[in-house]
């Protein structure tokens, strides 16, 4: 297998161009949700935007009048190219998918060969390349066993064998806020496909997309766009080398395949099942236009500074930080591993604090988006003192 990686997908980190430039301010403003939500890992509450377009099309969807079913049928082609923009693709490479994981499906059952994916992932990637095993036989899955959870480059150069066809990774990890270099992935797996769960980071941190071959999100966390705002890119490459097990017969070119059954699409197009939901495609496209107007560098900036300020309060109290402190390594999760007798108490003064995370096997993931407040921080490390002093050493 050659170590070559072909030229036109090394272009280095996606330029974003601003079409409606949005000032920061007033992307800042619109995060109008309650004080003390920390958990946009989990959920990102709907921006003003996305819920005023979204009645909007609604009441369109409401006429029956051709042209305004158009109009909201013409979100799924601003979505796809809005997607496009982001990951510096061609908008035929993009198709909307229900969920990241749906998108994920495609890609998995259509492998052949051995997969790598480290077995602390999301089980979208985990359960799904199994299901995949199982029931296909075609592909088999190659664990990673992170000791920290990280999919470094080591890690993949170490675990590559002459089976491996595929890496399956998260831009950013679910649980400890770790963000994978796809640079130095594609450096190290040389031509074979690299598959990106991007849900944690994509349109809040910059990542280099043009080294991945497929690549799926969701808008319902960081975009603040809802559910079923998913989206897949397929590369040419993803094309020529995944089977389009799963499409459907949205998956073809031409006009409704009727009493006749043509053969899957030769694009991306060729993963999808049936027509996308427009209401949905008008709820991610919205969200996109405004952080594409804000400039996606301006807010992984943002962004630095507010898990700067966690990573700070946790640090002040003493409380372990499992995500890595340098900001090319992390995006919106930092992870705090209390020591194991204390992430009760640690939880517990959150909540009456009135502060949202996610706390799951003792450790605490604190997620902030660029919109939270002075006064969300400052809860948080009033939480935080409290339990430091409550804390028997
Ligand atoms: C890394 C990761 N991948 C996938 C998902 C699930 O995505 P979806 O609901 O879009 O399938 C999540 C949800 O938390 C996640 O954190």
């Amino acid at each position: 297998m050659s170590d070559e990686y072909p030229r036109e997908y090394t272009s280095g980190k996606a330029p974003v161009a601003a079409a409606d430039v949005t000032s920061l301010g007033a992307y800042l403003e619109s995060f109008d949700g309650e004080a003390g939500y920390l958990d946009w890992a989990a959920f990102g509450p709907l921006s003003p935007s996305v819920r005023n377009d979204s009645h909007a099309d609604a009441e369109l969807l409401g006429t029956g009048r051709a042209a305004g079913l158009d109009l909201v049928g013409d979100n799924v082609r601003e979505a796809r190219e809005l997607v496009a923009q982001v990951m510096a693709a061609e908008p035929e490479q993009v198709v909307l998918q229900p969920s990241t994981t749906y998108g994920l499906m495609q890609a998995m059952y259509g492998l052949a060969g051995g997969v790598l994916i480290s077995r602390a992932e999301f089980p979208s990637l985990t359960v799904s390349a199994t299901r995949a095993a199982d029931s296909l036989g075609s592909m088999h899955v190659e664990w990673l066993e992170p000791q920290d959870g990280f999919v470094t480059p080591d890690l993949v150069r170490a675990a590559l064998t002459d089976d491996t066809r595929a890496l399956a990774v998260s831009l950013v990890d679910f649980r400890t806020g770790y963000r994978a270099d796809l640079s130095a992935l594609r450096e190290v797996i040389g031509d074979r496909l690299l598959i990106v769960d991007a849900i944690q980071g994509f349109g809040v941190v910059q990542a280099d997309y043009a080294a991945a071959d497929v690549v799926c999100g969701n808008g319902y966390k960081w975009l603040r766009a809802g559910r079923g705002t998913g989206f897949a890119r397929f590369s040419q490459r993803a094309v020529d080398r995944i089977a389009p097990v799963l499409s459907g017969f949205d998956g073809t070119d031409g006009d409704l395949p009727v009493d006749a059954v043509p053969a899957p699409s030769g694009s991306a197009q060729a993963f999808t099942v049936s027509g996308a939901d427009e209401l949905a495609a008008g709820r991610l496209a919205i969200a996109l236009r405004e952080i594409v107007g804000v400039g996606i560098d301006v807010i992984e900036a943002e962004l630095a500074d507010r898990a700067d300020q966690i990573m700070f309060h946790a640090g002040r109290y003493d409380i372990a930080v499992v995500t890595p402190h340098e900001p090319e390594r992390r995006a919106g999760i930092v992870a705090l591993a209390p020591a194991p007798a204390d992430a009760a108490a640690l939880a517990a003064s959150l909540t009456n604090h009135g502060i949202t995370v996610t706390v799951r096997g003792g450790s605490v993931r604190v997620a902030p988006h660029v919109g939270t407040t002075a006064d969300t921080l400052r809860l948080f490390g009033d939480a935080l003192a409290e339990f430091a002093s409550t804390r028997v050493r």
